[in-house]
């Protein structure tokens, strides 16, 4: 761009060729030319509003800005790194067409104040967008949940055997850390839906204009109270990167599941062909690459999140070219989660299938039913303590002699405790050890019930 079309008389060269490729942003924040254009309408008519310009002048710049509009939507408008950034772009566009006029559109405004107003008017989009996908992902946990109360499944701590679950119930964590990933989305929503358009370059302008006006046209809740931190906020941005790293991790903590779930070793579930790729030498091999991906991805994210902090760290009031920096890594991390967030729901409602006959398999093959021959003698005034040592003992022996619990004579459980009576086989049994659980928010096959009829009403009441 030559010096007449950018700055001010005061420079008398033109950018080096390489500083300019470096100074430009064009080529990422083109992302960002349909809110420039919806910003910049607003506030052009708020200059005709306020009478800074005339009607028809607003009208003019308005029309423009549409036709703007038209023509990127067309391909027609495709700007490069002459224009430095998507605003220059533009408003340069806007003159070609509108004419002189076009050179009023940028009075009572800095590119300041419009690049924080398109971003959060970015921000505030997508993040509708992702609180969507979040339903749908939930909803589909809801379906699977829904079919698999009755199925059980081994339930880990320290990826050990620990106690036997509904698969419902397992799910069901997962919907939860969703609902909650949802909700803190609505609430970073409230911080970027705030309008810094006005704040001008760091304080606010001479002319008269109304910033209330413009944040109305735009939907903004509110505006900026201080035109330092208007400009040179990026909090929301930071917010809204913490929001998608815990949805990544919620996402990679299923995503590792459904890897381990898949491998030989577990054999809980099936990948289908839509969703598993082949290796280029194993013949025998079908990959879990979606899921794979997506804890992959979930590194990317987290560095965005890091990135930011370290670009806001330090930073002096108020614009700093620093800040040109927020945009590569937010729109990654939005595309990362839009992207994985829908692999993840594709991949649980149509590309796996509970091994129904395994897990039954694999929940009648352990101690998992340990604590439960504790909480019979428990139930039956032993101290709990005493009981745990006991069935420890039982455990230690039964292992010895390749032996399960529920192998277990009645002779041999009224050797270790007289307390033992026929119905311990039971209060043992995988079923019964699941349904035992009756405390809210346990397994228990009637909290199950309860949870899921909650879980759906979470979802209708609040979706948006
Ligand atoms: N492309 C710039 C950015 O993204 C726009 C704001 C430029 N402001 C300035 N004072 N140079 O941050």
């Amino acid at each position: 761009m030559t010096k007449e079309q950018t700055w001010s008389q005061r420079f008398e060269s033109a950018l080096h060729p390489a500083i300019a490729r470096f100074n430009a942003s064009i080529n990422f924040d083109i992302e960002l030319i349909e809110y420039d254009l919806t910003g910049s309408q607003a506030h052009a008519k708020m200059l005709a509003h306020t009478s800074i310009i005339s009607q028809e002048e607003g009208e003019q710049l308005i029309a423009g800005l549409e036709q703007v509009r038209q023509e990127y939507r067309q391909g027609k408008f495709q700007p490069g790194v002459d224009a430095e950034d998507v605003h220059f772009a533009v408003e340069r566009r806007l003159t070609e067409i509108v004419g002189d006029v076009g050179k009023k559109l940028h009075t009572a405004r800095s590119r300041n104040d419009q690049v924080g107003t398109d971003t959060r008017l970015y921000l505030r989009d997508q993040i509708q967008q992702i609180k969507s996908q979040l339903r749908e992902f939930q909803g589909v946990l809801l379906n699977i949940a829904e079919k698999h109360v009755e199925t059980l499944i081994p339930g880990y701590t320290h990826l050990q055997r620990a106690q036997p679950l509904s698969l419902a119930h397992h799910l069901l964590a997962y919907f939860q850390m969703a609902q909650r990933d949802w909700e803190r989305l609505t609430d970073v929503s409230r911080r970027v839906n705030i309008s810094p358009l006005g704040c001008g370059a760091l304080a606010g302008t001479t002319f008269p204009i109304d910033r209330h006006y413009t944040a109305k046209l735009l939907n903004f809740d509110n505006i900026y109270a201080n035109s330092l931190d208007g400009v040179s906020d990026r909090d929301f941005a930071i917010e809204f990167l913490c929001a998608a790293s815990l949805i990544m991790v919620h996402l990679s903590r299923l995503a590792e599941e459904v890897i381990l779930w898949s491998s030989e070793e577990f054999r809980f579930v099936t990948l289908k062909d839509s969703c598993a790729t082949g290796s280029s030498i194993m013949p025998q091999k079908k990959n879990p690459d979606v899921p794979e991906l997506v804890r992959g991805k979930t590194g990317r994210v987290f560095g965005h999140l890091q990135a930011m902090l370290v670009i806001m760290k330090g930073l002096p009031l108020a614009y700093n070219k620093d800040l040109q920096e927020d945009k590569e890594g937010l729109f990654d991390t939005v595309n990362t989660v839009k992207a994985s967030l829908e692999a993840m729901t594709i991949l649980l409602g149509e590309g796996l299938e509970f091994r129904i006959q395994r897990l039954a398999e694999a929940v009648t093959e352990d101690f998992s039913n340990a604590t439960d021959v504790a909480d019979y003698l428990a139930a039956r005034g032993v101290p709990f303590r005493e009981a745990y040592n006991l069935v420890g003992k039982v455990v230690k022996t039964s292992i010895a002699a390749g032996k399960l619990l529920k192998d277990l004579t009645l002779d041999e459980w009224q050797q270790l405790h007289p307390a033992f009576a026929p119905d311990i086989y039971e209060a043992i049994s995988p079923r019964q050890v699941v349904a035992a659980r009756n405390s809210y928010g346990g397994t228990g096959f009637a909290q199950v019930h309860e949870a899921l009829i909650a879980a759906r009403a979470q979802v209708g009441e609040d979706s948006e």
